[in-house]
């Protein structure tokens, strides 16, 4: 915060507290700011390129996918897993000192069905303790509203408890907000939630943005638009139809 970020990273919102005028004012905190990220990584690039193609084939399109998603978790894993510090014992009879994850406390995995199933088809090579819990949401193609069909969340989480969540694509932001208050609800906070997407757009972070602003989110694009359907512009079509062959 007050740094100027890094490239390929966007702060947006800025969210103020307020309080009230007869307490002693605390010392000023800067507002906390939803944090974007988009690596500049050509691989990034390269893999959604395919993706975005009308002509890639669905087992291409899959394999993209899920490689993209093994790309953005390594990201948004960077500082968040937690580490020990230990020795070991090398085969040439000496000792060095390691840091390995911590594996007391593994991440929670959310994939929001389908296509967010396919991000994290790599995730176990990128992150060593890992548990995955399945939620499912569909969206009223008239309303754009979206209803839960499946929740896999145990009813009590902790504070300390990690999440990493996948959805390909953040158009209008019902659902993944919805996630988030998921885990709110069941004592998880915000600032241990990852959301990694393939591709998002203005609508879904300004939702999220407004609600959760401690929250941090790894891209591989921001586009422009979302259209009336739903769907969004430029994009790479419906995600999960495509993964999956769905004509
Ligand atoms: N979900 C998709 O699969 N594609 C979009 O463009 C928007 C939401």
């Amino acid at each position: 915060r007050g740094v100027a970020p890094k490239r390929g990273i966007k702060r947006i919102m800025t969210v103020r507290a307020t309080t009230d005028a007869a307490t002693p004012k605390p010392k000023p905190k800067a507002p906390q700011q939803m944090l974007v990220y988009s690596p500049p990584h050509p691989l990034i690039k390269h893999w959604l390129a395919i993706l975005r193609s009308e002509y890639t084939p669905s087992p291409m399109f899959r394999s993209a996918c899920s490689e993209l998603g093994r790309l953005l978790i390594y990201e948004a894993v960077r500082e968040f897993l937690p580490t020990m510090e230990q020795q070991v014992q090398t085969p040439l009879g000496a000792v060095a000192d390691a840091t390995l994850v911590d594996p007391s406390r593994p991440v929670k995995v959310i994939p929001i069905l389908r296509a967010g199933l396919v991000l994290l088809e790599q995730s176990s090579q990128v992150i060593p303790f890992q548990e995955t819990y399945h939620v499912g949401y569909v969206r009223d193609p008239a309303t754009l509203q979206a209803t839960s069909y499946l929740n896999k969340l145990p009813p009590q989480l902790s504070p300390d408890d990690l999440f990493l969540i996948t959805d390909p694509m953040l158009a209008t932001g019902g659902t993944i907000v919805k996630v988030v208050d998921d885990i709110v609800s069941r004592g998880g906070r915000p600032e241990n939630v990852r959301v990694v997407a393939v591709v998002v757009a203005p609508p879904a972070l300004k939702k999220l943005a407004d609600r959760y602003p401690g929250l941090k989110v790894y891209t591989a694009m921001i586009d422009e638009q979302v259209d009336e359907r739903g769907y969004i512009v430029p994009g790479l079509g419906d995600a999960g139809d495509r993964a999956y062959g769905t004509p």
